[in-house]
């Protein structure tokens, strides 16, 4: 695992941005799995910059999205279709029919979730997944007491996230009580995992799912068993790791390699 710890938040979403870009510039094709909320905004504004600069094209690019509301329309201010559309999809040149969403609407959740499993094993898995992190450290809407070797499937989401995102409804009481959402082993699968989180909220979540022992109760803790994971984290977000300058030491030593090759 690979933690990597900067200054700020716009630096993070700098760092994530570059990281999707040489992704996609290493494989044009590449199938990428994405985040909503708060923290990827910033690297959501840094990747339109990039392809309204000319430094990056998605046209052959495939996506799909960790998560969506159960019970909102695509329409909907809040769902994850519109997030995307706003944040990301409206700006670069994504054709649509590669963006692969879940349906919170669907008559049917669980064929939704079987269909959205399918597809993914058609685009021949996900090169890059990008996630946030809850403050309970759920990693797309996979809660604490999370399956670890759950798929996609329907999920009740607990008070605490809930409460987290009353800031984007109008209260708590708006926010769905259940979503859509990639499973633990969905999301072990993807060939590379980059883990977003900053501000100090983040903080306890961030160590638990590092430096303790994987656990259902930690649900991002599984990630330790995946061999290309990186922690991308600002200061805040950082300030309850216990072995900080261990990492910030292997990041050095791996910079000063890469400057010698
Ligand atoms: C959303 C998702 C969630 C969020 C997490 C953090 O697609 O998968 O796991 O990443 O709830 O949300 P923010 O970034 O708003 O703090």
């Amino acid at each position: 695992m690979r933690v990597k710890i900067v200054a700020s938040e716009q630096v993070m979403g700098c760092e994530a941005a570059k990281i999707v870009q040489d992704e996609v510039a290493r494989n044009p094709k590449a199938v990428l799995m994405l985040p909503t909320g708060g923290t990827p905004e910033a690297m959501y504004e840094h990747l339109a910059r990039a392809y309204s600069q000319g430094r990056v094209t998605f046209a052959r690019v495939t996506t799909f999205n960790l998560d969506e509301y159960v019970g909102l329309s695509v329409e909907h201010p809040q769902s994850y279709h519109c997030y995307m559309q706003d944040r990301f999809f409206c700006h670069v040149d994504l054709p649509p029919i590669n963006a692969h969403l879940l349906d919170g609407n669907a008559a049917n959740l669980a064929k939704e979730c079987r269909d959205f499993e399918q597809k993914i094993a058609e685009a021949g898995g996900v090169d890059l997944a990008v996630l946030g992190l809850g403050r309970n450290a759920h990693i797309a809407f996979n809660e604490p007491p999370a399956n670890l070797t759950s798929r996609t499937h329907v999920a009740m989401l607990t008070e605490s996230t809930r409460q987290a995102n009353a800031r984007f409804f109008g209260g708590t009481g708006d926010v769905p009580c259940r979503a859509l959402t990639a499973g633990i082993a969905t999301i072990i699968d993807c060939r590379k995992i980059l883990v977003l989180a900053c501000g100090i909220q983040k903080a306890e979540a961030v160590a638990r799912a590092i430096e303790r022992p994987v656990s259902a109760m930690c649900p991002a803790s599984a990630l330790q068993v995946h061999h290309k994971v990186t922690f991308l984290v600002d200061e805040a977000a950082a300030s309850c790791l216990h072995f900080k300058s261990n990492y910030r030491y292997l990041e050095q030593a791996r910079r000063s390699l890469e400057v010698g090759r």
